[in-house]
């Protein structure tokens, strides 16, 4: 009885308790939490001012002057007041330690700061530009080349890099195509895998660095090749060209994407929910954050899609944005577009967890400087293993182009003149985008081919200059008044190297050029030295394809070496002189001219194609359709045939494999690496499909002689497109799938689809 009237007692308590909403159980329900990270992410949350949430979303930079890195004073003070939790362009372990002291020791909150940096293609020590890794199709080397870079670039203090870059590029006006990996899907989808593997290794070790998948989306559907232009596109392209490597980092595990300057369709992607939230978010299961590019949010008032900066900071925070790059958007109307409901604090709350979430897995909240190590700093940045990773690298990019009567590799005891503007150039090497690289450390052409061949008798001019106020519309003409001397130096030689391209500066952001032929007099210089009579060799060190018609045409040989980075005199060399033998091939066509752009290997085949004998068929009056050199071309000092093409059955039904065999075989006298591809065309579809698309590719090391039987297994799902109403299905009927060494030469089985 006793019991029973207390129990009745401590009822009643309770539900007055409960009716009265003071329930501490009834109030808060307790969060079921997956992940334990999530637990410690609210409980961080719970202790957070307004001010402090939104200085997690919003990221600043620090400079570098002369004296070293610094920081502006208003960043410090917003630092210390928790109204910046994020720092981008600050590196070494020192200085990033001192700026992680003031976050950890005189904010109330005592949150880490995380340090990002454009760490594109190497931190100090400077691998080949991302377009030039791209020509290797080597995803064991490009992935080693992301983990050296994030292990030097953690070593200097940082945590995150924004690369990879996925943009496809199809057209080589646009300065950006240089940081990406050109023009395939297929190819861009591996790539961008490999770089988000590499860069973050084993998220929480000392040596891993957060990926950023940018730009998102479309970026390198500029119209005109011009920087920042409108995106107009239908969705299936979107779909099919431009989402893929995107998809793929997220299937990789990138921690974070950043939003594209462009609009698509009318509407800027810093505030496209449908691509950061429905496709991104929802469709494929991103869970890290996403980080907008430089003051992208505020460019909306310029796009003309809002009237105000707040008006674009709530698009963009509603559209699934969550930390605001360096635009001040967020920090200066963030609090008013809540307090008037224009924003939810459940969306700010959100998106405070995805930054502090990431600090967690980092480990920073347990170990805030674990990242400034100075001793690890000066054993890993630019070590003697890294730089050497570094020529493989650039050796693996390298694409010979032309080599007429086997005039390459040379022999290293002959006379050799090295002529042409970037012949004794070390700060282009390492081309754009090349985070804290020193072009004073580069080894140059001219001393590559020295160290090489001591025994040779090397001869230098210059030649002519590259630019004169390039890009100044009214460019005098440059003077050839140092052609003499690399003429008579010829006439000595037994043979001339002519280094000759773009600077570094010449590509990267808003480096487009309406022409891309040679900058200056140095196709002028090359025809002069033709002349000569003497075996010209042109060295390309630049950072997009370049129309070269008449240099093709004349040269005796042409090697392609982008810009190679660090070591990239040693790998050219490497080249020159048959230690190393060519294996690259092209990620992007190399164009006749500009007015054929755009110009890609899995182009249409129209209602009118080609006809040499027909006007009134998809053509120029005064130029050939097809490319200077085609998407997957490149030379090998030995040569290779495809024979014996077969399918192991001529049908197959949407549940099977088809596997397609071919015996390669090395026919010349050298051993040498070559990058069977294969490629499918769709004979007819519901909508109409490209001449060809790439589905698989493999490198392979035959000795003189060698041959070995290639097989590739394709599924339905190779097959399959995307249809107007965004399902992607294939569709019964015939395929041909082609094999060959490159996008123009290809052998072929026809399978059928049931
Ligand atoms: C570029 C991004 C880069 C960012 C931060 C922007 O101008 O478009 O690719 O990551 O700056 O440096």
């Amino acid at each position: 009885m006793k019991n029973k009237g207390l129990n009745i007692l401590m009822m009643l308590l309770i539900s007055s308790i409960t009716v009265f909403g003071q329930s501490p159980k009834a109030k808060k329900p307790t969060p079921q939490y997956k992940d334990p990270l999530d637990r410690k992410v609210d409980s961080v949350l719970a202790k957070m001012n307004l001010d402090e949430k939104i200085g997690q979303l919003t990221l600043f930079t620090s400079d570098w002057d002369v004296t070293g890195p610094t920081i502006r004073k208003g960043y410090a003070d917003d630092i210390r007041s928790g109204k910046c939790g994020n720092i981008f362009n600050a590196h070494t372990a020192d200085y990033n330690r001192k700026l992680q002291e003031i976050a950890m020791k005189e904010t109330r909150m005592k949150i880490p700061l995380l340090f990002g940096y454009d760490v594109i293609h190497g931190y100090k020590t400077i691998f080949p530009i991302p377009l030039g890794e791209a020509a290797s199709w080597d995803m064991t080397a490009i992935e080693r080349s992301a983990r050296i870079a994030a292990e030097e670039a953690s070593a200097a203090g940082l945590h995150w890099t924004f690369a990879p870059m996925l943009d496809i590029s199809r057209d080589p006006r646009w300065g950006r195509c240089t940081e990406g990996s050109g023009e395939d899907v297929y190819l861009g989808s591996l790539i961008g895998a490999a770089r988000t593997r590499g860069f973050q290794g084993k998220i929480g070790s000392t040596s891993s660095v957060v990926a950023c998948a940018k730009h998102f989306a479309a970026y390198g559907a500029a119209q005109a090749g011009r920087d920042y232009h409108t995106v107009d596109l239908s969705d299936v392209s979107l779909w099919e060209t431009y989402l893929p490597p995107f998809k793929a980092c997220v299937d990789a595990g990138a921690l974070t994407f950043m939003t594209s300057f462009n609009e698509i369709n009318g509407v800027p992607s810093t505030a496209n929910k449908p691509l950061l939230t429905d496709i991104l978010r929802k469709k494929w299961g991103f869970k890290g954050f996403i980080v907008t590019d430089y003051t992208s949010i505020n460019e909306m008032v310029n796009h003309g899609n809002v009237a105000d900066e707040k008006e674009a900071g709530e698009k963009s925070i509603n559209a699934g944005v969550d930390m605001d790059l360096q635009g001040a958007v967020y920090y200066n109307y963030l609090k008013k577009s809540l307090a008037e409901g224009k924003v939810s604090q459940l969306t700010v709350d959100n998106a405070v967890r995805r930054v502090l979430k990431l600090k967690f897995q980092l480990g920073l909240f347990d170990n805030p400087y674990k990242f400034s190590d100075t001793e690890r700093e000066k054993r890993v940045v630019f070590s003697k293993e890294n730089r050497e990773a570094a020529r493989d690298m650039a050796r693996k990019s390298i694409v010979l182009l032309k080599n007429d009567n086997m005039t390459l590799p040379l022999s290293k005891n002959k006379t050799i003149a090295v002529v042409g503007p970037l012949a004794d150039s070390k700060i282009d090497l390492i081309g754009s985008w090349s985070g804290a690289g020193d072009g004073n450390a580069c080894v140059s052409l001219l001393e590559g081919i020295k160290k090489a061949a001591p025994s040779a008798t090397i001869m230098h001019a210059q030649g002519c200059d590259l630019e004169n106020n390039f890009p100044s519309m009214n460019q005098p003409k440059l003077s050839m008044d140092g052609f003499a001397e690399a003429i008579r130096i010829t006439k000595q030689a037994d043979v001339v190297v002519v280094a000759v391209g773009e600077r570094g500066w010449m590509t990267g952001e808003a480096a487009c050029r309406a022409d891309i032929t040679l900058p200056g007099v140095q196709k002028d210089l090359i025809l002069e030295l033709v002349k000569t009579g003497k075996p010209v060799v042109v060295v390309l060190l630049n950072g997009r394809p370049l129309a070269i018609p008449e240099v093709a045409d004349k040269a005796t040989a042409i090697v392609e070496a982008w810009f190679p980075g660090t070591e990239g005199g040693n790998a050219v060399a490497d080249v020159l002189f048959g230690d190393y033998n060519p294996s690259g091939k092209l990620p992007m066509t190399f164009p006749r001219s500009v007015g054929q752009v755009p110009l890609f290997y899995c182009e249409k085949n129209t209602g009118r194609p080609f006809d040499a004998n027909n006007k009134y068929t998809s053509k120029y009056m005064d130029m050939a359709n097809t490319p200077q050199y085609p998407f997957g071309f490149g030379l090998s000092y030995t040569t290779f045939s495809y024979e014996n093409l077969s399918a192991d059955k001529p049908m197959f039904g949407f549940n099977d494999k088809i596997t397609v065999s071919f015996t390669l075989k090395n026919t010349g006298n050298r051993d040498g690496e070559e990058i069977a591809q294969l490629y499918v065309r769709d004979l007819v579809g519901s909508i109409t499909r490209p001449l060809k698309e790439l589905k698989r590719f493999q490198k392979v090391l035959l000795k003189a002689g060698e041959s070995k039987v290639i097989s590739f297994t394709l599924t339905t799902d190779d097959l399959a497109f995307y249809h107007p109403n965004l399902e992607k299905k294939a569709e019964a009927g015939d395929f041909d799938i082609m094999v060959g060494g490159s996008s123009d030469a290809v052998k072929t089985v026809r399978v059928t689809l049931k």
